[in-house]
């Protein structure tokens, strides 16, 4: 069950769609090309995942979508402009039986929408509720056995965490009887009524959502497994995998500038300053935990650091980010790599929202609950545990290992690290 269905979502499920049915290929989801190597010496095998562990097929799955603005999923598909009429049409009438139900929304937390499909709700426990009654609706009427719930909806504003209202579950609820609308994000109203409901939840935005110390006592309580924050796509994904050849060199750093125009409606979202701090925040923590002051003074101190979006309607989902970044080598002699990326947006995050929603669904069903560290690898700012200091894996391939071992383990295959 996707929360929005906007360019992300209907990519993601007119892909699942089109793939179903031979019409195309799911190019960059792990899941259905990747391949691990399980055994060691003369014994070793590389094995897709689903031979390794019993991931649900594609055939297998079915969609629900909660949304701000009533489109169905074709329409939306259409307006979204990320995929040609000859990728959508032939699903026309599976995307058209997608309609959202009405949002649990609230315009405080993203002023730049002003949709109609919204519940119709006084309080946050009545969000939660209604939620609740959504979740069971829709699993009875598909008949299914699992649900996941991820968010795929806009970037809400800030919110900043709050001891008070999220440093435990007693004190969440306490605030959610309260109704206390301004710390209490609709999001956070989605990942309670999933983890209540049984569902594990995701979140792809960089909202604070699950990543506060109530959720993760609910989701240890419920037993169910939470991922976030923030889909990995883009510069970020470039970030996180270019970032290491500088520091594996020892080669230094004086600034990394990022920035990118894009046009989609994500775009006018985040041209909100309260919404993009949001995925400021989330965008910056990267670098840091890469190439760190303490490990290398004289490389990594004072490095400057500055990511920026800005909304540019004529590229719509056609994002497109450059980054320049200033090193400096021996004997401290600068020098400039410029690196242009030309993506798309909603075609990068498809295949992780696939990913993601298949390997949490795996997740609860080998009994693994609370944050999900494995599907950093996915994800720009991963969720850690802050209160006890834990620093988070930003380097991309520590998380491809963290990944690879987890999938190992659950097939009941040994952790390893040694080289393929
Ligand atoms: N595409 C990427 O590369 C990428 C990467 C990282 C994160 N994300 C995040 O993924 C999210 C989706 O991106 P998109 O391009 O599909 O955006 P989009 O604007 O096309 O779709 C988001 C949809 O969410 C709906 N929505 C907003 N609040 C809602 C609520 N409370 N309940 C239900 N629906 C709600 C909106 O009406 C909209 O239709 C954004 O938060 C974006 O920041 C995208």
């Amino acid at each position: 069950m996707c929360v929005g269905l906007g360019a992300v979502s209907t990519t993601f499920i007119t892909g699942v769609l089109m793939t179903r049915k031979g019409l195309a290929k799911p190019v960059g989801s792990m899941t259905q090309y990747d391949k691990i190597r399980v055994g060691r010496g003369k014994d070793k095998k590389y094995l897709h995942y689903g031979e390794i562990v019993p991931l649900a097929s594609l055939d297998d799955m079915v969609f629900g979508a909660w949304d701000v603005y009533p489109a169905n999923a074709y329409e939306s598909a259409v307006e979204a402009e990320v995929l040609k009429a000859k990728d959508i049409e032939p699903v026309r009438d599976e995307l058209l039986a997608i309609r959202p139900m009405k949002a649990a929304f609230d315009r405080k937390y993203a002023s730049r929408l002003d949709g109609d499909n919204v519940k119709d709700c006084a309080t946050r426990r009545e969000m939660v509720e209604a939620l609740r009654e959504d979740i069971r609706r829709f699993k009875k009427e598909n008949d299914c056995d699992r649900i996941v719930v991820i968010w795929a909806a806009s970037t809400e504003i800030y919110v900043p965490v709050d001891e008070t209202v999220h440093g435990s579950l007693a004190a969440f609820e306490k605030a959610l009887d309260a109704n206390d609308t301004d710390r209490i994000a609709p999001s956070m109203c989605y990942a309670y009524a999933a983890l209540l409901e049984g569902a594990p939840f995701i979140m792809g935005a960089p909202n604070t959502t699950v990543d506060i110390p109530a959720m993760w006592e609910l989701a240890e309580k419920t037993k169910m497994p939470i991922a976030g924050k923030d889909f990995k796509t883009g510069q970020t994904l470039v970030k996180s995998g270019f970032a290491p050849i500088i520091g594996t060199r020892c080669l230094g750093l004086n600034g990394w500038f990022s920035t990118n125009i894009l046009g989609n409606r994500d775009g006018l979202v985040l041209d909100e300053p309260a919404n993009f701090h949001t995925k400021e925040v989330s965008k910056l923590s990267t670098l840091e935990s890469i190439l760190t002051p303490e490990e290398q003074p004289d490389l990594y101190a004072d490095y400057y650091h500055k990511v920026r979006i800005n909304y540019y309607p004529p590229r719509g989902d056609n994002k497109e980010g450059w980054d320049n970044i200033d090193i400096f080598g021996w004997m401290g002699y600068p020098m400039q790599i410029k690196i242009n990326f030309l993506c798309r947006d909603s075609i990068l995050a498809a295949p992780l929202v696939l990913d993601l929603v298949l390997l949490t669904d795996l997740a609860a069903r080998k009994g693994r609950f609370g944050t999900q560290r494995f599907l950093s690898f996915f994800l720009k700012s991963p969720m850690h545990n802050y209160e006890e200091g834990e620093i988070p894996v930003n380097h991309l391939f520590k998380q491809y290992v963290m990944l690879k071992n987890a999938i190992r383990e659950m097939g009941g295959y040994e952790a390893d690290e040694e080289i393929d």
